[in-house]
Parts: C-alpha cells; sequence; structure tokens
C-alpha cells in the first residue's frame, strides 16, 4: 500500500485554481503532459482521496441527510451531479480547491438531454431530422449554456436503441436504428465536448446506458434484458460504438440485468468490449445508485461485494450510491482488492479532469452565465431544430398548409398550451419551463381573436412518477369526472364555432422517459374519444401530435385528414408548429421508429430477418388474426408539402470485390410545387449469408433541399463498413462474398431497387 503523504501538491504543479475564474484553455494538453500531472497527483494521494476520486456525491439531500460539504471538505467525493445553481457549484468548488487537502477541483455532473436553459426537442425529434447537424447545433448550445452555469459534464447522449414503444426512454434516444443512431451517437459527442476534450464552452459527455437497456422485457423500464450476441453487437453496441470513435470521455452502464448479469458489474462489458476491443480510455460511470442496486438485483452478496465486483468489471465512479465510498479502502486493507486496480479508475478520472481545465479554471462566472443564458439567438435557434424535427404523417387533399386566410380555428386538446408538455420529458433540474406553446405559436401567427381553446378533459399517468416531487409548483388535483365531462362538452362546443380544428393530443411529458413505459399505445384518456366527437362535426381536423414515443392510431390515420407529429418541440415549439402548419416551413422529417397499427404488435420495426414465408406471401398476408401486422407508419416515413421523384438508380459497378467500396447513385427530383427537404435512405439486404440477414437495414442518408423542379444526384458509398455484420454462425465480423438487393427512395419501404454482387 502507498504511503500516505500530508503535504500539499506544489502550486506551480497543479496550476491550482484561483478564485477569480481564469481563461479557459484553448488547445488541449499532449497526452504526456496529462500523464505527468496524473502521475504527479496520484503520488501524493492517499487511499482514501483516491476512493474518494471514484464517488460522485449527490448534490441534494434525500431524507434529510446532510449535503455533500463535509465529505468534500475531506476529499471524499471527486464529483457531485444533482446541483444546479451557478452559486452553490461554486461554493461547493471553493470547499474542494480551496479547503480539501489535495485542492482537487469537483467535477460538476447534470443530465443536460435536450438543453439547458434554450430546450430543443427531446431526442427522439431532433432524430426525427435525420439531420445529424440538429442534434451537434443543439448539443453545442446547450454545452454552452450549461458550462458557463458551472456543469462541467452532461449524461448524454443517450444512444441506446429501442424497438419497443411501449417503453418510455424511446424518447430520449434516435429510435431503433442502429445506423441512424450511430450517427446522431456521433453527432451529439462532437456537440457536447466540440474538436477536443477540453475546449472552451463545452462538455465532457457520456454514452448512455450502456448496453442494451431498450431491450427491457415487456418494454417496462428496469426489466432484465436477455440478448444475443448477434443483436448486441449489429443491433445495440454500434451507436455506443460511435460515441466511442467520437471520442466520447465518459460511458455510463445502465441498471438492468444483462443476461442475468447486471450492466454495472459486467467484465465483458466494460472490460473486454469497451475497453479491449473498442480502446475506450475515458471512464465508466454507473447509474444513480446502480452499484448499490447491485445487492437489491440480487446479484451481490452485500455492498462490499458490490464495490468489488463494479469496480473489478470496469466500472471507475459510483454515482450516488455511496457503495465505492464505505467499502473500497476497507477492501484494500483486507486484500481483497488490489491497489493498482484502484489507480487505474483514479487515473482516468483525474486525467479528464486534466483535460477539461478544471484545474485552471474550476469557478464559473456568474456574470457570464447570466449573459450566456440570456442569448436571444439560442431560441433562434431552437425553433428551427424543431421545424426540422416535425413529420408529417399524413395530409390527405392537401389539407395542410393552411391559409393564411382562415376565419377562424379551434385548438383543442390538453397539450395546447403546457409549457412543460412542450418542453419535454427530461427537463434540468429546477428548470421552470418557458415554452411557446402550440396555442401560443397559433395565435402570435393568426392574432388572438380568430382562435379559440378548450383543453378537454385532462390526461394523467394512473400510477403517479416518482419524479413528480422534482417537478416544482403545486400539483393540480385529480379532474372529477364531471368537471371531465363538462371540459369535454366545452371542447366540441369549441370546435363547432370554429371553420377549422386543430387538435393537440398525445402524451404529457411524464408519460414518457424514464420510469414511464405504457402496456397500451393508444391516445390516453379521453383523447380519442374527444377527437371522434370533433371529427363527426364535418369540419376539417388537423391532429398535432405531442409526446415522446410512437403510438397506436389505426383510427385517427383513418379518419382524420392531416396528422403532424411534432414530439415535445422545445422552448420555440408552438412557433415551430405554427411555422409548419401554415407552410412557412415545409415539413421534412422522417420517423426513426416505426409506428404500429395497434398495442400487441410491438416491439415492431422494419429490420427484422424473413422468415418462411416470405414478406407479402399471399399464403399467409398477416400474422395476426385480427388485422394486418404491417406498421401503421413505416421507420423512415415523413411527407412533404412538395412530392419528390426517384430516377436513375445507379451503382458504379454491379460487382465488387470483398473489402472495396462501390458507389451508389440516384436522381431525386423536386416534382411538386415548393421547395421542400427529402431525407433519400438507402437500404440494402444480403440474400444470404452464413447467418440469416433483415430484410433491410438502413445504410445510408441523406437530407437534402430542392427547390420546385430541381433535381440533385445524391451518392453513397457501401464498402466493408456497410457490408459487414457480425455473424451469429461465425462468431465474428464477416463481409461476405454474396449478392445483395439495394433500395433508394422515400422511406423503408422504397421501391428502385438495383442488384449487387460482392465477390472474392
Ligand atoms: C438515472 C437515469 O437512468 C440516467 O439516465 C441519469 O443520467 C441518472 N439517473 C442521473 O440523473
Amino acid at each position: 500500500m502507498r504511503r500516505h503523504c500530508n503535504a500539499v501538491l506544489p502550486t506551480a504543479l497543479l496550476l491550482a485554481a484561483s478564485a477569480a475564474a481564469a481563461q479557459p484553455v484553448s488547445s488541449p494538453p499532449s497526452d504526456a503532459q496529462v500523464k505527468a500531472r496524473v502521475d504527479a497527483l496520484l503520488g501524493q494521494m492517499t487511499l482514501e482521496d483516491k476512493v474518494g476520486q471514484l464517488s460522485q456525491a449527490a448534490g441534494i439531500s434525500f431524507g434529510g441527510a446532510p449535503g455533500p460539504e463535509e465529505s468534500l471538505r475531506r476529499g471524499g467525493a471527486g464529483s457531485v451531479l444533482w446541483v444546479n445553481e451557478t452559486k452553490r457549484f461554486n461554493a461547493l468548488q471553493k470547499i474542494a480547491v480551496e479547503e480539501s487537502r489535495l485542492k482537487i477541483p469537483l467535477l460538476f455532473g447534470l443530465d443536460v438531454i435536450h438543453g439547458y436553459r434554450t430546450i430543443f426537442p427531446i431526442p427522439i425529434g431532433m432524430a426525427s431530422s435525420w439531420d445529424p447537424s440538429v442534434h451537434e447545433r443543439a448539443a453545442e448550445i446547450a454545452a454552452r449554456e450549461a458550462r458557463a452555469a458551472g456543469v462541467h459534464w452532461t449524461f448524454a447522449p443517450m444512444v441506446d436503441v429501442a424497438r419497443d414503444a411501449r417503453w418510455g426512454r424511446i424518447a430520449e434516444g434516435a429510435g431503433e436504428d442502429p445506423y441512424l443512431g450511430a450517427a446522431m451517437a456521433a453527432a451529439q459527442v462532437r456537440g457536447f465536448q466540440g474538436p477536443y476534450l477540453g475546449a472552451p464552452d463545452r462538455l465532457l459527455a457520456c454514452a448512455k446506458h450502456f448496453a442494451a437497456y431498450g431491450k427491457a422485457d415487456g418494454g417496462r423500464d428496469y426489466d432484465p434484458v436477455y440478448v444475443s450476441e448477434t443483436e448486441l453487437r449489429n443491433v445495440y453496441f454500434p451507436p455506443f460504438a460511435a460515441a466511442a470513435r467520437a471520442g466520447v470521455g465518459s460511458f455510463m452502464s445502465a441498471y438492468m440485468d444483462l443476461n442475468d448479469v447486471p450492466a454495472g458489474a459486467n467484465p465483458w462489458l466494460l472490460r473486454d468490449v469497451l475497453r479491449g476491443e473498442w480502446g475506450f480510455s475515458g471512464f465508466v460511470v454507473s447509474d444513480a445508485f446502480g452499484t448499490a442496486n447491485l445487492v437489491t438485483q440480487h446479484f451481490a452478496r452485500d455492498g462490499r461485494d458490490a464495490a468489488a465486483r463494479a469496480l473489478g468489471a470496469g466500472l471507475d465512479m459510483d454515482m450516488a450510491s455511496g457503495t465505492f465510498a464505505k467499502n473500497l479502502a476497507a477492501l484494500v486493507k483486507d486484500g481483497a482488492v488490489k491497489e493498482a486496480q484502484i489507480d487505474e479508475a483514479v487515473r482516468r478520472i483525474l486525467a479528464v479532469k486534466v483535460r477539461l481545465g478544471l484545474f485552471e479554471q474550476p469557478y464559473a462566472d456568474e456574470a457570464r452565465a447570466a449573459a450566456v443564458l440570456a442569448d436571444s439567438k439560442s431560441r433562434a435557434e431552437a425553433r428551427r431544430l424543431a421545424q426540422r424535427s416535425m413529420v408529417l404523417l399524413k395530409n390527405e387533399r392537401q389539407l395542410l398548409p393552411l391559409k393564411a386566410s382562415l376565419a377562424s380555428v379551434a385548438v383543442i386538446g390538453p397539450l395546447a398550451d403546457s409549457k412543460a408538455d412542450t418542453e419535454g420529458s427530461w427537463m434540468v433540474f429546477g428548470h421552470v419551463p418557458a415554452a411557446v406553446t402550440v396555442l401560443e405559436g397559433l395565435r402570435a401567427r393568426l392574432g388572438s381573436a380568430k382562435v379559440a381553446h378548450a383543453p378537454g378533459p385532462e390526461i394523467r399517468r394512473e400510477v403517479p412518477s416518482f419524479f413528480d416531487d422534482f417537478i416544482p409548483g403545486p400539483k393540480p388535483p385529480k379532474q372529477t369526472p364531471e368537471a371531465g365531462e363538462a371540459a369535454f362538452r366545452q371542447a366540441v362546443e369549441t370546435a363547432k364555432g370554429a371553420e377549422l380544428v386543430i387538435a393537440v393530443m398525445g402524451e404529457r411529458a411524464d408519460m414518457s422517459g424514464e420510469a414511464a413505459s405504457r402496456a397500451s399505445l393508444e391516445l390516453p384518456g379521453r383523447q380519442q374519444e374527444l377527437l371522434k366527437a370533433i371529427v363527426a362535426l364535418g369540419k376539417p381536423v388537423v391532429l398535432v401530435l405531442m409526446g415522446g414515443r410512437p403510438l397506436a392510431l389505426e383510427w385517427e390515420a383513418a379518419n382524420v385528414p392531416a396528422i403532424l407529429e411534432a414530439w415535445q418541440p422545445g422552448s420555440e415549439g408552438g412557433h415551430a408548429v405554427a411555422d409548419v402548419l401554415f407552410g412557412d416551413v415545409n415539413p421534412g422529417g422522417k420517423l426513426p421508429a416505426t409506428f404500429p397499427r395497434r398495442s400487441g404488435q410491438t416491439p415492431l420495426y422494419y429490420a427484422h430477418t424473413t422468415t418462411h414465408q416470405p414478406e407479402g406471401s399471399p399464403m399467409y398476408r398477416s400474422r395476426y388474426w385480427e388485422g394486418p401486422a404491417e406498421a401503421l407508419y413505416p421507420f423512415g416515413h415523413g411527407l412533404s408539402y412538395t412530392s419528390f421523384a426517384y430516377s436513375n438508380l445507379k451503382l458504379a459497378a454491379p460487382q465488387v470485390k470483398l473489402g472495396v467500396a462501390v458507389s451508389v447513385s440516384v436522381d431525386v427530383t423536386n416534382s411538386g410545387g415548393v421547395a421542400g427537404d427529402e431525407v433519400v435512405q438507402l437500404y440494402l439486404h444480403q440474400k444470404a449469408g452464413s447467418a440469416s440477414r433483415p430484410v433491410r437495414e438502413l445504410k445510408g442518408f441523406k437530407r437534402i433541399s430542392l427547390k420546385p423542379g430541381e433535381t440533385q444526384t445524391v451518392s453513397f458509398s457501401l464498402g466493408p463498413d456497410e457490408l459487414r455484420y457480425w455473424s451469429s454462425f461465425e462468431r465474428r465480423w464477416v463481409q461476405e462474398a454474396e449478392a445483395f438487393d439495394i433500395w433508394v427512395g422515400t422511406d423503408s419501404t422504397a421501391k428502385l431497387h438495383a442488384d449487387l454482387a460482392v465477390v472474392r
């Protein structure tokens, strides 16, 4: 065991923090410089100091427990989460850098998921843009705001592939597809971290929840995941691998059992794959209380066992559970854990602190924070990115865009005027919702006199969320059935008086996200009943959907002429919806997740393997006897106010050698009357191989803008990266000399086809 050393590090060596905020570092230190500083620090640390760096303390106290101050003074925690106030960041930091023995700055972590002060669409919404620059830009602005306020580290991006819409956290990711998910994951890492870890105005990012959290049994949050290695490697890992390639500085392990070994204490996952295969050199944090939960999960005998096994598996930091803090030093003293193992984890965390420039600039500048948070340009960006996120699901007889000459509009529904529900499911700790609602957006566009509103009956979770306690403000009591009935009648009356009805319906913010799974996917509450009563009035009706997951909208799709998926569109959501409804902006988003017809179809995703009854077989028209088995709206679907024609699909060569790339091109023409965006999508299918391959897999996409009549040739490259897969038969990555189908088009049912042969 290393000898305790009480000397304080020389100031010059540490470039110790000064109370005044110094200039941020403007170029990254070299690996050798980082190592030298980490070595020097490590040499000064007691075992207890080291364990402190592996412990993340909660900045809020649970059940009257004391705050983290005392522990910080002793060097008992290296990181703090769940604080979100500049003054408090600075006060806690002062304890660490001025009162603790080694003066190692704290790393402040927070969930900055789709915005900090300026709120952008929820991640599934941003992924619907099929434009990675949307995610990148939102993350960049969120980073600038959060870093100015004093946050160093965001627990984002959430890159879990989710193929089961019942799972509430589908809202937080990029949907069902590994290829799209990988592009969105890398974009967010670039946006949060910037050109290098420690770049000014950026944050440390965290790819979570490693891995396969989205495959929870039955879509029930936290339930165990049973997943084959094939599916892990081909479907659930790619966005994580992409985040690692993009240089993400940290990973968060998932809570649940992964094939019976909790992800947070799974050495195959955290050591073999993450570090061994992918060469990840950052650190891994548990999910909140996750290390203590290893006992609850009946995996570890007690806290001691949990700490030893989590650390041994490759977990570096214990989020909020105190399990490392309580047990690791004793485990080393007993010889059950080697100090070298602890050193390894401490090094990774200190290296990140050095790279982030925390030793030079531990404090946030309050005046600068106020200025950055008041920057109105960020709101304009929120509006633009929200516009790009919207998906036009249906538009019968061109009901949309609406005419500016409309005499009167009724805006109906429980989500029409709710700021919190417009901002979405991941609200930053302590944030007060300040979104423009759809009602406000429409009133701003048309003038208040023309826009009537009635919310209809309330919708609420039948089982309340434990997160409700964190939402500031009084909680309205449950609506009585009588009041609900009166609200229903009022909504129908309001609709009667208008020329056109805009129904804003879907799910409230607390109906998706963590601990927000559902067993049914219909519109909750009496919304469908109200929609039926409104449609029965015979007026044109537009349904604006807000929420965090694909819904089962069989009736709505058959009976409502126009449907716009707005997701939870963020701070400027109401303006963005109005922009799209009135055609100032032509919607160009596409679905990143399949919409089922009925709840019982879940999990439903386009990239399934085929059966012995081929797709579309007349013998076997549906796998359900009471209805079709296909999607209501397929993956990649999204309409525009214009139309696009695809032609001239060409491969540079019909045959290509293994390991060589081939280029694919297609002409896309705006064949309608207005300018618009199209997401050109390329899918492939390997016709035979050492293992069965999905009927289609996305392997290229590009969002382009075309004027009426304009044609653009769009090219993709299909090389070994796109053509390889992990074969369960070979138990390795393979690229095989086989025949492939290629389709290019507007969604995952694209018909324009070409053949490709890969040969030896
Ligand atoms: C639990 C959630 O699963 C995770 O996504 C989040 O980052 C942590 N809590 C911290 O708030």
